[in-house]
């Protein structure tokens, strides 16, 4: 509807900051890295040079081993209004002339699928914007694939060629119980909250955010890395937290899909990137598919057990393009089951979390709550996959539900009520996707 179109648009405008976007103005006042790509998705329709300039900002600040960092600091948000900032992380600041300060962590490497949809929307906006469009992608091309090499270069801790996150941050579902298990084993010193303040807690609800426990290690596993200087050498080793993510990993097997496309484009060869597409969807399947309960698991690195959590993440495998309709018919079981009732059960989203779980937390963060980035995903794996039907539904859902309670950072799973910061860009973003 024009109403939700306009609404979403001002959002954008207001959470615009000058060469970046920021997720939303109080709690989250820095640029992040996943955030940028499914904003720039859905910025796109409206001012895509801003698009572009979000995902430039970003990697920019790129380090030299092609990590490219799951926030980039603003520098000039001051250190108060972010915990843990650039004191906490003590990263020199890359970035050449414009140098940023930036945590040592990644997150989900959407940005090629999101580079490919901004060219493609470029075609409609005249002779101009394509050849901005394709100078970007020229820039962004060796950025995006130095990225995929640092991922399942550096981070191939489990030794089968997908990527592994060291933190739950990395995931971007950051208290998911898909961490649970293996965070069961990391140290909870809540010491280091009498030593940091915990500056979320001053701006959100306790309730709707991750526990103290939670953050305890959340502050742990970041000194540990950073004791280490930062480096991949020996993670399965030596670090307690190493996973691989069937949503990290889906979204890696996308980006390949997606340089190729892109190389196509630029003259460069498609096919190495097709080929590393096959390969890590085969890896996946290998390593992250239990075929007892038929679904997708979070793997942990260090024990070979698979988490026993049945979360949203479970589901997004389903992006990929070659992913055998055996799976995908799994995945889709997943999806329509009381788990994750989609939509027809609630009229909402999927959950993030399997709604007949005895934790479900309607409130907490990425243990039950509807986001709406994920269920996108989801979406866009099943027009992959032709559920043009369910595809349809889950649209309608997403669009009803943001239209009716705001363009929330994520929504209770039951009554659809708004929780966490309004005015949340990547909500705002992925609604102008849903209605163009
Ligand atoms: C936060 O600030 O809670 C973010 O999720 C960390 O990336």
């Amino acid at each position: 509807s024009a109403e939700l179109w306009n609404s979403a648009v001002r959002v954008l405008d207001k959470n615009w900051a000058g060469d970046h976007m920021v997720p939303s103005r109080r709690l989250y006042p820095h640029q992040w890295s996943w955030d940028a790509a499914f904003i720039a998705v859905g910025l796109c329709y409206v001012n895509p040079s801003r698009a572009w300039r979000d995902l430039r900002s970003l990697f920019e600040a790129q380090w030299p081993d092609g990590r490219v960092p799951h926030i980039v600091f603003d520098p000039h948000t001051a250190e108060g209004d972010y915990f843990p900032g650039p004191v906490f992380w003590d990263v020199p600041a890359y970035g050449g002339r414009r140098p940023r300060g930036s945590t040592a962590l990644v997150q989900p490497p959407l940005h090629a699928v999101a580079a490919w949809e901004v060219y493609r929307r470029a075609m409609s906006h005249g002779a101009a914007a394509v050849r901005e469009a394709h100078a970007a992608l020229e820039w962004l091309y060796p950025r995006l694939v130095a990225q995929q090499d640092y991922l399942t270069g550096h981070r191939d801790a489990g030794g089968a060629g997908l990527a592994s996150i060291v933190h739950p941050w990395e995931s971007g579902l950051d208290n998911s119980p898909a961490w649970d298990a293996a965070m069961s084993a990391v140290p909870a010193d809540l010491t280091l909250l009498q030593k940091y303040h915990r500056r979320d807690l001053d701006v959100a609800d306790a309730a709707h955010r991750p526990t103290d426990v939670d953050y305890a290690r959340y502050l742990g596993l970041v000194l540990s890395y950073r004791d280490g200087g930062y480096a991949d050498a020996h993670l399965a080793r030596d670090h307690d937290f190493v996973v691989e993510c069937p949503n990290f990993n889906a979204i890696l097997g996308a980006a390949e899909i997606a340089l190729a496309q892109i190389a196509g484009v630029l003259g460069a060869d498609p096919q190495v990137h097709r080929a590393r597409a096959q390969r890590i969807t085969t890896a996946i399947v290998d390593r992250l598919y239990d075929a007892r309960s038929r679904t997708f698991r979070v793997l942990d690195v260090r024990t070979g057990a698979h988490s026993p959590a049945r979360c949203i993440s479970g589901l997004v495998p389903l992006i990929l393009p070659d992913l055998p309709a055996y799976y995908a018919d799994d995945i889709m079981t997943e999806a329509r089951s009381a788990r994750f009732g989609l939509p027809q059960q609630t009229d909402l989203p999927a959950p993030s979390y399997d709604r007949t779980a005895a934790d479900f937390d309607t409130l907490r963060y990425w243990r039950g709550p509807v986001w709406i980035n994920v269920n996108w995903l989801l979406r866009r794996g099943m027009l992959q996959h032709g559920y043009r039907d369910e595809a349809e539904d889950l649209r309608t859902a997403m669009v009803r539900l943001v239209h009716r309670s705001g363009e929330y950072e994520y929504f209770h799973p039951m009554t659809g009520e708004g929780i966490g910061e309004p005015a949340f860009s990547w909500t705002a973003a992925l609604s102008l996707d849903l209605l163009a």
